[in-house]
């Protein structure tokens, strides 16, 4: 799956820069508080709106402090994915029971400087692991390829665990290393600068997908 983020976006245009990547999988949704990362994007009012705008499901991943307190408001206003940070998280457990009893699944994402080890047993819980494959908070930024040393790990892991698991990344993805993180097991790939500073984002959308694909099912 692509997930387009919007951080790349025009954030006074979001319902035009949505339609603008209509045949995407998921919309990337990157909600930052200033405090768990510096930088400082939107929240659920704006998630609300965005929810009537556009009919692509909205993956929000949330790099906020107090996720126990917010995760579930996301959720509940029509999320397909709620990823917190098991950083930020008290109780990442029940935050997913929450987040998927509000019809939603749920995401447990490791930053940059995080090891996913200590995290293995929690994913039973979780239908998504989402790897930053830059450090958290913007984007722009160089593909990191020995993070994917955590994709390999969580595929691994899911496969030997039989767990129906999504494994995302995010940062740096372009039509190069997205090559690199299919081989290492991600399925969903986030994208927002190689998606919104291409002349035209629906075709990078569908270029994306082609690179993945040609990876994962080279038929
Ligand atoms: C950064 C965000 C990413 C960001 C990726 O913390 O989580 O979703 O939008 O942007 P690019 O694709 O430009 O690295
Ligand atoms: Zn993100």
């Amino acid at each position: 799956m692509i997930a387009p983020s919007i951080l790349a976006a025009d954030f006074a245009r979001l319902a035009d820069e949505a339609a603008a990547v209509s045949g995407a999988d998921w919309l990337h949704v990157d909600i930052m508080d200033a405090h768990f990362v510096p930088n400082l994007t939107i929240g659920l009012p704006v998630v609300q709106s965005l929810r009537k705008a556009t009919e692509l499901p909205l993956d929000c991943h949330l790099m906020i402090d107090e996720p126990d307190r917010w995760a579930i408001g996301y959720a509940e206003a029509g999320a397909v994915n709620v990823s917190i940070h098991a950083e930020a998280a008290e109780d990442p457990r029940r935050i997913a029971r929450d987040v998927r009893a509000a019809g939603a699944l749920a995401g447990l994402a490791v930053d940059r400087d995080t090891a996913l080890e200590p995290y293995l047993d929690l994913l039973p819980d979780f239908d998504t692991v989402l790897v930053m494959t830059i450090k958290a908070g913007f984007g722009g930024q160089d593909f990191i390829p020995a993070l994917l040393d955590k994709v390999r790990l969580a595929r691994r892991h899911s496969s030997s665990g039989h767990l129906r698991l999504h494994v995302e990344v995010d940062g740096g993805i372009d039509d190069q290393t997205i090559v690199a993180a299919a081989e290492a097991g991600a399925d969903v790939f986030v994208a927002g600068t190689a998606v919104y500073a291409a002349d035209d984002p629906g075709k990078a959308v569908e270029a994306l997908r082609a690179r993945a694909r040609a990876v994962m099912d080279p038929t």
